[in-house]
């Protein structure tokens, strides 16, 4: 008996070893559903591995008041390598801060799905949401309220931060 529960418990520790393991190779990315994004995005996981910009500053764009830009590591390696159409699993996260400085107050994303954008941008997911629960969302592959500016930019990038 004793052997047995031994035996379970070192598989426990050893399926939870690999388990971490593949959590480190597989990429973090935002996932494409809505529920799983948001919490994604709550709990900052893009914090772990994604480069942010030096500080919160005033967007250029209509995102409205101060933001802070984070990208992928595929998106980092792709800008350092001079890439100008990005891989699948580059991504973007922007915090929303509105008028102030400390607290996040909603989202933008992006992360490319496929390795073309294709004309219509359908190769870019882009999230956007400033409300905590999620319910007014703006959501979806080439969503015509995002492109229209972001395809001026280095596919769809429009910031200028370069890691
Ligand atoms: C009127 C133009 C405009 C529209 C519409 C727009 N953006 Fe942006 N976006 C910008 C600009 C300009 C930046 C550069 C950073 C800044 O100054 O905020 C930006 C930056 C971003 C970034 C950071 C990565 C990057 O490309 O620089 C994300 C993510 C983003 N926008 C998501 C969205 C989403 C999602 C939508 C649609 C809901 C959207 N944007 C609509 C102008 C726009």
């Amino acid at each position: 008996m004793l052997l047995v529960r031994v035996v379970r418990r070192t598989l426990a520790v050893f399926l939870a070893l690999a388990g971490i393991a593949t959590a480190q190779t597989s990429a973090n990315l935002p996932p494409r559903r809505r529920a799983p994004l948001l919490a994604w995005l709550g709990a900052g996981r893009y914090a772990v591995d994604y480069t942010p910009e030096p500080d919160v500053h005033p967007s250029a764009g209509p995102h409205g008041g101060n933001v802070r830009i984070w990208y992928s590591p595929v998106l980092v390696e792709d800008l350092r390598a001079g890439r100008t159409a990005f891989r699948k699993g580059a991504a973007m996260v922007k915090e929303l801060y509105r008028g102030g400085r400390n607290e996040v107050v909603g989202f933008a994303v992006m992360r490319k799905v496929r390795p073309r954008s294709g004309p219509a941008g359908r190769g870019w997911l882009f999230y956007e949401t400033l409300d905590a629960s999620g319910t007014i969302a703006i959501f979806g592959r080439g969503h015509p309220t995002c492109t229209g500016c972001h395809r001026q930019g280095v596919d769809y990038l429009q910031s200028s931060f370069r890691p």
